[in-house]
């Protein structure tokens, strides 16, 4: 089997985004959706595409990788390769090899939660397990209860309180109005949403991005926050029940979120809000 690794150009992002979102289906694991794509694009269409690794097989997509710092990667494989031997070895292959420019870094680290072949080679050559992740999957063929806050879906005018939200949810966070407005901007955020929750004094307490891969297909929660000095109060299970309800609107046929099991709280907001945990899954690690 012939297959090609390449980076794609900022203008090929569209195809990459089309080709991972047809892969999302209702019953196959939670893996690499167009939405952490769409999170991503923040830093601007060149860097994302910096980032991703494409492998194509006679001109077929057939795996994505979204690379973080050299040392992690996010992969997403075709629905169609889950039993490929071939290319489980070619794509193991080219983790290995930092000459071959996808894992560079001293402690590669690989999420893989798809692809039955891919991961149970992993394994055979010596990929450890890594930190675990719990998925966790909300039907949405019946609506979704009102949340019992008021939650609001936010454009340019409102984004000063997306990105004030986010930076009190996330220690780290270096999202700016800037940044919002460059993903907004791009191709994946037309089947995106942010919402911002409020409280009875209008303070701007929890927020949410949405991502849709498509009528019919399971969306995705990326990300979901609480202010730090408004939680324990209701909000995160608010926001992500009217998560949940607005993928409905867009067409999507289940939501999915997933987060490190170490995040008790995050695993216990979504389940709150009626989302069902499924089992833990490991990401893989090399050690040099
Ligand atoms: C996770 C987070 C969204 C929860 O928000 P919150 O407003 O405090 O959550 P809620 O008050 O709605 O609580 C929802 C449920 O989770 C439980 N919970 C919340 N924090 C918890 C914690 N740290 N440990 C255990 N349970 C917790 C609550 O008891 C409640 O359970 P119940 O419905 O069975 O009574 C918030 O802590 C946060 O923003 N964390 C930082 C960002 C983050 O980790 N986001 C999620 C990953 S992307």
């Amino acid at each position: 089997m012939h297959v090609d690794l390449t980076t794609p150009h900022a203008r090929a992002l569209g195809e990459v985004l089309s080709e991972l979102g047809s892969w999302q289906r209702d019953g196959l694991p939670v893996q690499l959706h167009p939405g952490d794509l769409g999170w991503q694009w923040r830093f601007g269409p060149a860097a994302l595409a910096g980032a991703l690794r494409v492998w194509t097989a006679n001109g077929t997509v057939v795996a994505i990788g979204l690379l973080d710092e050299g040392s992690l990667v996010r992969m997403g494989v075709a629905p169609s390769a889950d039993q490929d031997e071939g290319l489980a070895r070619i794509l193991l292959r080219d983790l290995e090899d930092p000459a071959r420019g996808v894992l560079t870094g001293d402690k590669p680290i690989v999420e893989a939660r798809f692809g039955t072949v891919f991961r149970s080679l992993l394994r055979r050559r010596g990929w450890i397990d890594d930190e675990p992740w719990t998925p966790l999957v909300r039907d949405l063929r019946s609506p979704v209860e009102t949340p019992r806050v008021r939650v609001e879906t936010v454009g340019h005018e409102r984004v000063a309180d997306r990105v004030a939200v986010q930076r009190a949810a996330f220690d780290r966070s270096t999202f700016t109005a800037g940044r919002w407005t460059v993903m907004s901007r791009s191709p994946a955020y037309r089947h995106a949403r942010c919402l911002v929750g409020y409280d009875d004094r209008d303070n701007a307490v929890a927020a949410a991005t949405v991502w849709s891969a498509g009528e019919g297909r399971p969306g995705l929660l990326e990300p979901v926050g609480v202010h730090r000095d408004h939680r324990g109060r209701g909000y995160g299970t608010a926001i992500t029940l009217a998560a949940a309800s607005t993928l409905r609107d867009m067409g999507a046929s289940s939501a999915t979120v997933v987060t490190p099991t170490s995040n008790a709280g995050a695993v216990a907001t979504y389940a709150s809000a009626g989302f069902r945990r499924l089992p833990a899954v490991t990401d893989f690690a090399l050690v040099r």
